[in-house]
């Protein structure tokens, strides 16, 4: 079995999925126990974690213990941070190495967390298999965009789901398409 890499996020209206100083207000105060629920049935069917550094640092500057208990993270970083827990591995590796890795470890649903960049690089990469995106009802203007760098795909949506909040869950499955032959264009010739 292949593992399946599922970007799930929440993001505003106008595509972004913080502010651009990071802040998630806009969403977090906005999350019921109808939406709680539905990302805890997500968590008990995800069996690993993989996020970019700046959302692993995002997460530790809130403070609190860590959220994501009980299931192993990959962190991707060239940095020397510290761990938030005996779950987190902190390595630096391409996206589809961590991938490989986990699956060669067993772990098949693989919840990508984040953020924008790295997420960004993991679809133009073709691994994205899923997008799960909680569309909460705001337009923020400005911020960081969910896809850092993209690429035209279609997506077939397999659920859809309205929480009490007014925020509604999209689920789409990424259709996987062969790559393109690089199109080399002729010399133009001048007809002077
Ligand atoms: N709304 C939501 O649901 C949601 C979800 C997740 C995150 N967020 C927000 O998104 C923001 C963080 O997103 P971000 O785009 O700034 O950072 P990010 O994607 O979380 O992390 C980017 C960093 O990851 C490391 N990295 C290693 N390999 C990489 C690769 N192949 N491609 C890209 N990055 C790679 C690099 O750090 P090094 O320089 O250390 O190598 C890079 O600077 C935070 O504000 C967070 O709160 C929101």
């Amino acid at each position: 079995m292949n593992a399946s890499l599922i970007y799930h996020v929440t993001s505003s209206l106008d595509g972004y999925i913080a502010r651009p100083d990071g802040r998630l207000d806009w969403f977090d105060s906005l999350r019921q126990a109808d939406e709680e629920y539905s990302f805890q049935y997500f968590y008990s069917g995800i069996d690993a974690l993989l996020m970019g550094r700046g959302t692993y640092e995002a997460l530790l500057a809130r403070g609190g213990s860590w959220p994501y208990p009980g299931k192993p993270c990959v962190v991707l970083t060239r940095l020397a941070l510290p761990r938030a827990a005996d779950e987190i591995q902190l390595t630096h590796c391409t996206p589809a190495q961590a991938v490989a890795a986990l699956e060669e470890a067993g772990f098949h649903r693989i919840w990508l967390v984040g953020g924008s960049l790295l997420a960004g690089n993991c679809y133009t990469a073709g691994l994205i298999d899923e997008v799960i995106i909680n569309l909460a009802p705001h337009l923020l203007g400005a911020g960081v965009p969910m896809l850092a760098t993209g690429m035209e795909r279609g997506l077939t949506l397999n659920e859809q789901r309205r929480f009490n909040s007014g925020t509604l869950q999209l689920h789409y499955q990424v259709q996987k398409q062969a790559s393109q032959p690089t199109q080399i264009p002729s010399p133009r010739v001048n007809a002077a």
